[in-house]
C-alpha cells in the first residue's frame, strides 16, 4: 500500500513539460484506456474540481507494460493485482450477504474490469471557494480506495457531510451498478471530497468496472433470485458501458444519483 501511494505521488509530481509522460498521456477521450487529465466531465458536470487523476484499464485486457508510466509501472501492476484478490473475496462474502452462492458475482462476472484512478489534490489557496472531488457515487460494482493521512474525503450519512478519518486501511464502497444488481439491497454511498490548503493529497481508487471496454457484452439488471411478486424488479437492464455512458454524460455533481434514477422502471 505505502510503495503504490509513493509511485502514484512519483508520477504525479514527475515534470510534466514536452516529451514527460504526463505530456504524451494527456486526454479526457473515453475510450482511452491509459490517460492523464484533470476533470474527466469538464464539459459536463457544472463545478470543475481541484485535482488531477492517471487513470489505468488494467482489466479485461490489461495494457501493455510500456502503456503506463514508467515512474509507477512495476509497482501499479502489482497492486492492481494483490487490490483484484481482495476484490474477489469482497465480491464472495457480498454474493453470501445477498443469500446467494459465494461464486455469484464473480460468475456473472462483476469482477473482471478494473480501473486504477490515482488522484493527486493540489494545495488549494482558496478552499471555500473550490471542492477537489465534487459529489458523487461511483458508477461501477465496488470500489477499493486508498488514501493518505491529508483527510477530506467525507460520505453523505443521514443528509449530513462525515469526515472519512485517514487510517492506513483501505475504504470499500458499493457502487451504483451493485444497486442496480442487487436491487436496492445494497445502495452505493454518496461521498465527496474538500479542497484544502494543505499538503497535496494523493489516493488510488481501484473500480471494479468494465466502463467503455467495446468487448462487455453481458447484460446486468436486478438478480433474478432476489425477485418475488414482494420484490420486483426496480431497475431496467443494461450494459454496464450504456451505464457509464449515461453517467459521463451527465458527470459528477448532476444530482442526488441521477444516472442510477434514469434506469429505474
Ligand atoms: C473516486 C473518489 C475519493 C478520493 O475516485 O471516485 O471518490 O479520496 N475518490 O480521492
Ligand atoms: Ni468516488
Amino acid at each position: 500500500m505505502a510503495s503504490a501511494m509513493a509511485a502514484a505521488r512519483a508520477f504525479h509530481e514527475a515534470d510534466s513539460g514536452e516529451g514527460s509522460d504526463k505530456a504524451r498521456l494527456y486526454s479526457r477521450e473515453p475510450g482511452k484506456a491509459i490517460k492523464y487529465h484533470c476533470n474527466f466531465d469538464l464539459y459536463q458536470s457544472p463545478v470543475a474540481n481541484w485535482r488531477d487523476t492517471l487513470y489505468l484499464r488494467m482489466a479485461p485486457d490489461p495494457p501493455a507494460s510500456n502503456d503506463l508510466p514508467e515512474s509507477c509501472r512495476d509497482v501499479l501492476f502489482e497492486y492492481a493485482k494483490q487490490v483484484k484478490n481482495l476484490g474477489d473475496r469482497l465480491f464472495e462474502v457480498l454474493s453470501e450477504a445477498l443469500g446467494l452462492e459465494p461464486s455469484y458475482l464473480t460468475d456473472i462476472e462483476c469482477n473482471q474490469g478494473q480501473i486504477i484512478l490515482s488522484h493527486y489534490y493540489p494545495p488549494c489557496p482558496q478552499p471555500e471557494l473550490a471542492i477537489g472531488t465534487s459529489r458523487h457515487s461511483d458508477s461501477g460494482f465496488l470500489t477499493i480506495l486508498l488514501q493518505d493521512e491529508i483527510g477530506g474525503l467525507q460520505i453523505l450519512h443521514e443528509d449530513r457531510w462525515v469526515d472519512v478519518t485517514p487510517t492506513p486501511a483501505f475504504i470499500v464502497n458499493i457502487g451504483d451498478l451493485m444497486q442496480l444488481i442487487s436491487n436496492d439491497k445494497f445502495s452505493s454511498v454518496e461521498h465527496r471530497v474538500v479542497a484544502k490548503n494543505a499538503e497535496p493529497r494523493v489516493s488510488i481508487a481501484c473500480f471494479f468496472s468494465t466502463h467503455f471496454h467495446p468487448a462487455s457484452t453481458r447484460m446486468y439488471g436486478p438478480i433474478k433470485e432476489l425477485l418475488s411478486k414482494e420484490n420486483p424488479p426496480l431497475y431496467k437492464e443494461t450494459l454496464v458501458r450504456d451505464y457509464i455512458a449515461r453517467y459521463y454524460s451527465l458527470g459528477l455533481d448532476g444530482g442526488q444519483k441521477t444516472a442510477l434514477t434514469d434506469f429505474r422502471l
